[in-house]
């Protein structure tokens, strides 16, 4: 049984995925593609980071961008938890599996627990963040693709049943997975804490590295706006897979490239998940329709590229089964 039993009282509280940072090269060229292109607001921009937030955001920042001499790297997933309890009972539990955690500094927001996930992918969590106006009904600020807010990460897993197993624990529970179809061994997987298809999903290939970052859009239409208008300002050769819909999670994606090849999915209409019964869906590796109910195939760069986490050492997915990919 691929899928362990929903975990409803966790060690600690994780309420939903918060924050991507990334590590970038240059931030002229990162504002004017996440702000000026993709649409989030710039909090703030001080000489060697640009915090960003989407339309709902209340908290400060959704997306941190650092200026790094080695771009392309993920330097943290963030989660917010449900307490400053919740932080004090994660560090425990973490070093209770061997697995470091210390809190850092961050700007702009609370204690923050740094840690790994079982197979190294960087996790920070906080509970206090500076609040900030929301935007939602700012309409004046509303631009490009209007994003709303964060929605989820996607990494590369070297084995999927071991990051859900160790995901579960924590109260992350599966939606929808990919398996082969002659066993129950997964190749995909997607998890959630805040109700939706997923905070966290992993996928089949050389890890831990940070697959895509999600923003939620208000409709599939501002996701063609969006084509529209990276089709026509440059940013042609960053549209990487998409529009379609997906058949898992049923959303209508678009995956983009950022100035450093770090990937971010613009996503559309998925689903709620919040019933503690609610039950997961199988999806043979075998059927297409799973990746991408209509629309063309995703290419090779979207199977095999992602971004590292930093002083974090990837080993090949132990599982070998390839989807079809187009050329
Ligand atoms: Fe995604």
């Amino acid at each position: 049984m691929p899928v362990p039993p929903y975990t409803l009282t966790p060690p600690f509280n994780t309420v939903r995925c918060a924050y991507v940072d990334l590590a970038v090269s240059d931030l002229d060229k990162s504002q004017h593609f996440y702000d000026n292109t993709l649409g989030l607001k710039t909090t703030l921009r001080t000489d060697d980071a640009i915090y960003l937030r989407a339309m709902e955001d209340r908290n400060h920042h959704c997306f941190v961008l650092r200026k790094s001499d080695t771009p392309g790297v993920c330097n943290a997933q963030g989660f917010k938890v449900g307490s400053e309890e919740d932080l004090d009972k994660a560090k425990v539990w973490f070093e209770s599996k061997g697995i470091p955690a210390e809190f850092v500094e961050r700007e702009h927001q609370g204690r923050t627990l740094r840690t790994r996930d079982n197979h190294g992918a960087v996790l920070e969590f906080f509970f206090e963040i500076e609040k900030v106006p929301s935007l939602l009904q700012k309409y004046e600020e509303y631009k490009a693709a209007q994003p709303l807010r964060f929605d989820h990460f996607n990494c590369f897993s070297p084995n999927v049943q071991e990051s859900v197993d160790f995901y579960s624990e924590l109260g992350f529970r599966v939606t929808e997975y990919t398996a082969e179809d002659d066993n129950d061994i997964m190749w995909a997987a997607w998890m959630h804490r805040k109700g939706t298809v997923h905070d966290v999903a992993f996928t089949n290939g050389m890890g831990p590295r940070l697959h895509h970052a999600a923003l939620f859009l208000p409709t599939a239409i501002h996701l063609i706006h969006l084509c529209d208008l990276m089709s026509t300002t440059g940013y042609l050769g960053n549209m990487e897979r998409g529009p379609g819909r997906h058949g898992i999670s049923n959303a209508f994606f678009l995956y983009v490239r950022d100035p450093d090849d770090h990937r971010i999915e613009l996503y559309a209409s998925d689903y709620m998940t919040v019933d503690p019964d609610h039950e997961p869906i199988r999806w043979s590796l075998l059927d297409t329709q799973r990746q991408t109910l209509w629309g063309t195939p995703a290419p090779r760069s979207w199977f095999e590229e992602g971004s590292e986490f930093p002083d974090t050492p990837t080993r090949e997915a132990d599982l070998k089964a390839q989807p079809i990919i187009a050329h």
